[in-house]
Formats: structure tokens, C-alpha cells, sequence
């Protein structure tokens, strides 16, 4: 009798213990339920239609609502695998929100800080650039992953093997933009994570762009630039009521030199007061000096970025947080909106809680920016790992911005009023 009770508890304490291992690696999504929810960074997004979709970065994640999860490459990160999807047609609140997870081909390579290259008319985008798991450098095949989407939240994988995709250097942090039928991908960086064979860091001058109906890469880089330098981590955003074509400003990043390590070397960074921009039709190049709150600790990169377009033509591009590689490795707190056409910047409530990097932002409703993950800087993976406060306190990383009451929420209105510039900024134009 004794026997047969040992054997089954140690019987019981195996199934036990079998059962835990698998219902964790179950349990690891690329959305967890909210309560298991730690932090998203680096992931990318757009809005087509209805939906926000997401794509790649890292998670991390709980499986008992406490304890984080083990990742297998990036200490307790987890590379997110698949497409995700949140329904912008009803309001909702960033601690119920249903995420929902559509089937991404492993062959597409889920990646961190890539650029998404966005067709709405066609309600498709495709993946370039970033860093894979293990460091498997992206798109050596030649072959090009892109997302239809079926109206409905959800949508396929294809592949598409695109003219001059191989001759593209691949990058991470590329300031990009995409405008009608093409795609501009601004600099961006080459390093041990896009290309196992890279010596340390490499920036990229010049822009590339992806033409897609002609479904090719060009580089045109030596003809032309809207830069002379390089630009990473920094952000590009379109003006479609400023001239014939409309007009790209490009702002913040990292100016790194061109010569190889070392390339954390200072040079003239892009600050936020002397504004590059230009159109990408007549190939103009155009500056211009900003006042008002100019947001200061540049070089400023990995911020968020987004604008809203008010009834008058004009536009104003809400940034939020970054960080600076030369300080202390922290994120930034603090928030701005530049206006347009003043080239205002007026400093807004400060991010909630705490600094954040590596969000991603997206202009939502007529008049909100949804604000995607994000870190605290100075957080470092091996410390991460023994302190379960590093949960983001924004509830599944989701915060929502007000453009026109100035407030950041955990609630998105699907029934928001049309954009109206907030008070602050209809004054100053009020007193010219
Ligand atoms: C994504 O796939 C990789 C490789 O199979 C795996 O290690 C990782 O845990 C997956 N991520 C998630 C969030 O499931
Ligand atoms: C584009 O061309 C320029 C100039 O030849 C080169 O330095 C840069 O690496 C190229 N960009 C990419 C992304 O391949
Ligand atoms: C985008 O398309 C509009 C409408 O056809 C056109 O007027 C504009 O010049 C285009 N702008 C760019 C940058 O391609
Ligand atoms: C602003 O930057 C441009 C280069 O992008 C430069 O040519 C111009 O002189 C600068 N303006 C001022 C006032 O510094
Ligand atoms: C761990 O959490 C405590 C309490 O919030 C905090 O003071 C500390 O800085 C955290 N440590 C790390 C390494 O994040």
C-alpha cells in the first residue's frame, strides 16, 4: 500500500509539473489576457479601415498574473509571432479591450522596430527592415511579406518578390512615411541585430522608396536626398495641405556619422527647432524655424508621433517621450504638439506615470492618437527580470491622447466631435 501511494504522488507530482510546462508555453500570446499583461515595445502600427493593426516587437508577459513569463532570446521577452487587430468602431477601454490575433506565416519573420509600408487605398502593408529573432537578418530571400486586410479586423499573408529588394540595405529605425502609391523610408540603422555579419553599427544616409504598383525598391539616394546626412529613430510624418504634392517633415532621431564604429559619435542632430522638410514629387527641400515650446533634450529618438488635421487645412503632430543616447539610458516624460502652419510647439500633460520609449502611436476617432507599448528607459533586461514592477501601468500598453481637451485617458471614443484645435493654440493664432 505504501508502495503504491509513493508512486502515485511522485506519479502526480510529474503530471503536475508536465501539465504547468505546457499550459505555460500555451499560455505565452502574442496578446495575453490583460492581468498577464507586462509591456509591449517596439512593435508597429497603422490604421486601415476600422482597425488599428499591430505589428512585431516583444512582449512580456505573466502567466499567473504575477511571475513573468520566460522568453527565449531576449531574457524574459517574447518575439510577437503574429498580426494583431483592436476594433476602432465602438469605444472601449484600455483594460478590456479584446485584442485580436490573426495567423502570421513564420516565413514573414516577425521583427522588432520595422517599417510598415502602408497602402490604405488598397488596404494592404508589408513588413521592411528590423530585427528578427536570433538575429536572422530579414528578407535575405529577396521575398516580401505583405498584409491584406479583409475589412473585418482580420486578413491573409502573401508574398511578393518585389525588383531591387536584395540591393536594399537592411535596417532598423528608418523615419517612414507612406504617401498614395509609394512608400519613403528615411536613413535608418544597420547593426549586429538586421545583419549578423555587420561590424558594429552602421547608419544609412540617403531615402529609399517602394513603388507599389511598380512593386520596386529605389534607391535614388545619389541623385537625390531630403537629407544630406543620416537620420535613426526619428520620425516622418505627412503634410497633405502644405503645397502642390503635399509635404514630409521629419522629425528628431539620431544623426549618426557615415564612417563605420565608432557612430555614436555627436554630430549636428536634428533638433526640434530648425524643421526639415520636404516634397517627395518635386524633390524640394525646405526649412523651417519653429517657436513656442520647442521640446529640448535632442538628439531626441523613439518617440511617438502622430497628427490630426483640422477642417481649416492645418494640422497638428502630437510627440511623446523618446529618448536620448547620450543621457542616462532614461525615456522622456514629456509631450508636445507642433502646429501647422505656424510651426508652433506648445508643451502638452506629460505622458501618465512615467517616461516611455519605443511606443508606437496611431491618430485614431477624429480627434485621439492611441499610444501602442512602451518602456521606461534605464530598465534593464536582466533587472527586469527580478522585478515584476516593471508591468506597465497603462492597462495592455494602451493609452489614448485627446488632441483637442489635451488629456491623456485609458478610454477611446468612438464617437469623439470632429478635430478642434485645443484652446492654447486656436489663441496663439487668434493673436497672430
Ligand atoms: C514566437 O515564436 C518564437 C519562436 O518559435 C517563440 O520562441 C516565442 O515564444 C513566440 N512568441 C510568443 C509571444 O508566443
Ligand atoms: C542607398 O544608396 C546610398 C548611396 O549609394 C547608400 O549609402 C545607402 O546605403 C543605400 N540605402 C539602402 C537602404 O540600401
Ligand atoms: C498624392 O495624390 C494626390 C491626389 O492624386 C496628389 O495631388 C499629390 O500630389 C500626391 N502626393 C504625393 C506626395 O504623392
Ligand atoms: C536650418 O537647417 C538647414 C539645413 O537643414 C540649414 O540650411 C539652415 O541654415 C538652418 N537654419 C538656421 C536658421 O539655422
Ligand atoms: C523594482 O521596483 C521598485 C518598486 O517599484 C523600484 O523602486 C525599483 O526601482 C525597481 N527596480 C528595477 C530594477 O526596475
Amino acid at each position: 500500500m505504501g508502495v503504491s501511494r509513493a508512486f502515485l504522488t511522485l506519479a502526480s507530482l510529474f503530471l503536475t509539473s508536465t501539465h504547468t510546462a505546457v499550459s505555460n508555453a500555451q499560455q505565452i500570446r502574442d496578446s495575453p489576457e490583460p492581468r498577464n499583461f507586462a509591456r509591449r515595445i517596439h512593435s508597429s502600427a497603422t490604421l486601415i479601415g476600422d482597425y488599428v493593426y499591430i505589428e512585431g516587437g516583444l512582449i512580456l508577459q505573466k502567466t499567473d498574473g504575477i511571475n513573468l513569463a520566460p522568453g527565449p532570446s531576449y531574457g524574459p521577452w517574447n518575439t510577437v509571432n503574429n498580426t494583431l487587430s483592436i476594433d476602432m468602431r465602438q469605444s472601449w477601454s484600455s483594460d478590456s479591450v479584446a485584442i485580436r490575433t490573426i495567423q502570421k506565416p513564420a516565413e514573414a519573420q516577425p521583427r522588432a522596430i520595422a517599417s510598415l509600408l502602408v497602402e490604405k487605398a488598397r488596404g494592404e502593408y508589408y513588413l521592411w527592415g528590423g530585427f528578427a529573432q536570433n538575429r536572422v537578418k530579414v528578407g535575405v530571400d529577396g521575398v516580401f511579406y505583405k498584409f491584406t486586410t479583409d475589412g473585418k479586423g482580420g486578413g491573409s499573408w502573401s508574398s511578393e518578390v518585389p525588383k531591387n529588394f536584395k540591393a536594399m540595405r537592411v535596417v532598423q529605425q528608418a523615419a517612414t512615411v507612406s504617401i498614395n502609391k509609394t512608400a519613403y523610408m528615411v536613413g535608418g540603422l544597420a547593426s549586429g541585430w538586421t545583419d549578423p555579419d555587420q561590424k558594429g553599427e552602421q547608419a544609412v544616409g540617403g531615402m529609399i522608396k517602394y513603388d507599389f504598383d511598380a512593386k520596386a525598391f529605389i534607391n535614388d539616394t545619389e541623385e537625390w536626398s531630403p537629407i544630406d546626412s543620416t537620420i535613426q529613430g526619428g520620425r516622418a510624418e505627412f503634410l497633405p495641405g502644405f503645397g502642390k504634392n503635399g509635404l514630409v517633415v521629419l522629425l528628431g532621431g539620431m544623426q549618426l556619422v557615415l564612417t563605420p564604429d565608432p557612430v555614436h559619435k555627436r554630430q549636428q542632430n536634428f533638433d526640434f527647432h530648425n524643421i526639415s522638410l520636404f516634397d517627395p514629387v518635386s524633390q524640394k527641400r525646405y526649412w523651417q524655424i519653429a517657436t513656442g515650446e520647442v521640446p529640448l533634450g535632442t538628439p531626441r529618438h523613439d518617440f511617438c508621433a502622430a497628427s490630426q488635421r483640422t477642417a481649416d487645412g492645418g494640422q497638428e503632430i502630437l510627440i511623446a517621450g523618446g529618448m536620448n543616447p547620450w543621457g542616462q539610458d532614461e525615456a522622456h516624460v514629456d509631450a508636445y504638439i507642433l502646429s501647422l502652419p505656424g510651426f508652433f510647439w506648445t508643451r502638452v500633460p506629460d505622458l501618465p506615470f512615467e517616461p516611455r520609449r519605443f511606443q508606437t502611436c496611431v491618430a485614431v476617432g477624429k480627434r485621439q492618437v492611441l499610444s501602442i507599448g512602451g518602456e521606461p528607459g534605464g530598465v534593464k533586461i536582466d533587472k527586469i527580470k527580478e522585478n515584476a514592477t516593471v508591468t506597465d501601468p497603462a492597462p495592455q500598453g494602451l493609452m489614448l491622447f485627446d488632441m483637442t481637451d489635451l488629456k491623456w485617458k485609458f478610454e477611446y471614443n468612438a464617437n469623439d466631435g470632429p478635430y478642434e484645435r485645443p484652446d492654447v493654440i486656436k489663441n496663439w493664432y487668434k493673436n497672430g
